[in-house]
């Protein structure tokens, strides 16, 4: 019996049809016996977006950072985003195919000996490889993308002096409120060039460990593992540009935001006590329960 007639009579493939990545990776855990390959093709089937990107690339990158690096794209919608390490090009197709589910945004890879298999149809268009060494080549990948940039992922040689380096080189280039994102961030030597970056950088923002479990095998002299985040903060909220775009690009009218709209809830308003502004309203005019 296939794996997918497999997954129908056991009633699993409803789970997997659910689109929360909670179920997933309950989905997941119920379908050990699975390839990741079978399961990225099942995904594939049954689920409208590219998550199954997250089980199938090349990547040494456990599956809970992979889910996450998908995921933060999916969610941040970044326009311009540089990745330091590629090898075989593993997390450079979950970027491309989450922004692919995004129907924007463009990554450029440095990597002087990368070693891609993949074919250029995976990455949807929206991938360039400079075969280059970092921290040399992020001006170049930054003219390319031709912008500031929203998304970094550092993950080429794991040691205090190339980290430090390119932290150093990329932080000119982030967008007011970009994402740095550090791989085997529990390498000694990394987590000690990001801690000495924040200290230096009052515009960067100490998210921390977004992945907190170190892996205890890779090296008996040091852990590895770990997903950290930096995030700009240099020049204040983003919230009213990101409010208008958004409103905008779907040609619904921006809202009139006010101190009488602090204290309103579609829910509170409509179920306890109308807010300031929802009172000077009949109830026919206010919100619908329609998040
Ligand atoms: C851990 S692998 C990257 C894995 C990839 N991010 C993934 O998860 O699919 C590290 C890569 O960094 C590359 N590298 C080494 N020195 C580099 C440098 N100076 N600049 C950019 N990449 C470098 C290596 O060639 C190697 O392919």
């Amino acid at each position: 019996m296939s794996a997918i007639s497999e997954l129908v009579k056991n009633g699993l493939l409803d789970m997997v049809r659910i689109p929360y990545l909670g179920y997933l990776r309950l989905a997941y855990d119920t379908c050990k016996n699975l390839s990741s390959d079978q399961l990225a093709n099942i995904l594939k089937i049954v689920v409208k977006d590219r998550v199954g990107i997250a089980f199938s690339a090349p990547s040494d990158m456990p599956i809970e950072d992979r889910l996450f690096l998908y995921s933060v794209v999916r969610a941040f919608k970044p326009y311009r985003a540089l990745e330091i390490g590629v090898r075989w090009g593993g997390s450079a197709l979950i970027i491309t195919n989450a922004m692919e589910d995004n129907k924007a945004g463009t990554l450029v890879g440095i990597d002087p000996t990368p070693q891609i298999k993949s074919k250029k149809e995976a990455f949807y268009g929206r991938y360039t490889l400079l075969e280059k060494s970092s921290p040399e080549a992020i001006p170049e990948a930054a003219d390319l993308l031709g912008g500031q940039l929203d998304l970094v992922l550092l993950d080429s040689i794991h040691i205090f002096e190339q980290v430090y380096t390119e932290l150093k080189a990329v932080l000119p280039w982030m967008s007011e409120d970009g994402i740095i994102l550090v791989h085997d961030a529990f390498h000694y030597g990394v987590h000690a060039a990001i801690q000495k970056t924040i200290k230096e950088h009052t515009d960067v923002a100490d998210c921390g460990f977004v992945n907190r479990t170190p892996n205890v095998t890779a090296s008996q002299w040091t852990p590895y593992g770990g997903l950290y985040m930096l995030k700009m903060n240099g020049k204040g909220s983003t919230y009213l540009k990101q409010v208008e775009l958004t409103y905008k690009s779907r040609n619904v009218p921006v809202p009139q935001l006010g101190d009488d709209i602090l204290n309103h809830d579609i829910w509170y308003c409509r179920a306890i006590k109308p807010c300031q502004r929802c009172s000077g309203y009949n109830t026919a005019q206010t919100d619908s329960d329609k998040k």
